[in-house]
């Protein structure tokens, strides 16, 4: 499964990028706007594990981000189970070189056509911490809205915070709203 764009381009990922996965997530910059699965710092073990872990899936639902012939990043469409299966989560990062170039607003984009087309969802959403207002302004530009602050939904680093909510739903990704 390939998804691509004039700039950029998703695949699956391959044992091959794990040196790569590496050397772009091995930063506390990164791991700070993310979940804790997600470690810093960020080892070689946990690039293997990573890669074994999504390779299970069929279809992919993690992807890498490819930027002039760079593997720059990952993004994920994660479908929910039971009465939430009709929904995803889509979370993501690029290695900070990359940061600021437009890179993630066409890996988004790219990731809820393919959502809505091939995988029988009527919603997208994503959880930002209250923190990363960069990550916010990459989903406004993606069409997605906020949809409700989860107040202190959050205990990262030691500290509570806010998750902010913003959502797509089908019928926006098909400008029928
Ligand atoms: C968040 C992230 C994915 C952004 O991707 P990107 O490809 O750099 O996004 P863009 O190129 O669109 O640039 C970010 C946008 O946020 C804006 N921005 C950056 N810092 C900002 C700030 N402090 N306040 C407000 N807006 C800010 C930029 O100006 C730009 O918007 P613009 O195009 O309107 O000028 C990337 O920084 C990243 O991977 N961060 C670490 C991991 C992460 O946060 N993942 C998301 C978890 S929810």
């Amino acid at each position: 499964m390939i998804l691509s764009d004039s700039v950029v381009t998703l695949r699956p990922l391959s044992f091959s990028d794990k040196f790569r996965l590496v050397e772009i997530a091995n930063n506390k910059n990164i791991s700070d706007n993310l979940r804790d699965g997600f470690p810093n710092p960020y080892t070689l073990a946990n690039a293997e594990s990573f890669i074994a872990n999504v390779s299970k899936a069929d279809p992919p639902e993690v992807f890498a981000i490819v930027w002039n012939g760079e593997y720059v990043g990952n993004i994920g469409l994660h479908k929910g189970t039971d009465v939430y299966r009709k929904s995803a989560e889509v979370g993501y990062f690029l290695g900070e070189p990359y940061w600021n170039k437009g890179i993630m607003p066409r890996a988004v984009n790219l990731i809820c056509e393919y959502g809505f087309r091939e995988l029988d969802i009527v919603r997208i959403h994503a959880g930002i911490f209250e923190f990363n207002p960069s990550s916010m302004r990459v989903l406004e530009k993606c069409g997605f809205r906020r949809e409700a602050i989860f107040k202190n939904a959050v205990f990262k680093n030691g500290k509570i915070c806010d998750e902010y909510r913003y959502v797509k739903l089908l019928d926006e990704q098909n400008g029928n709203n």
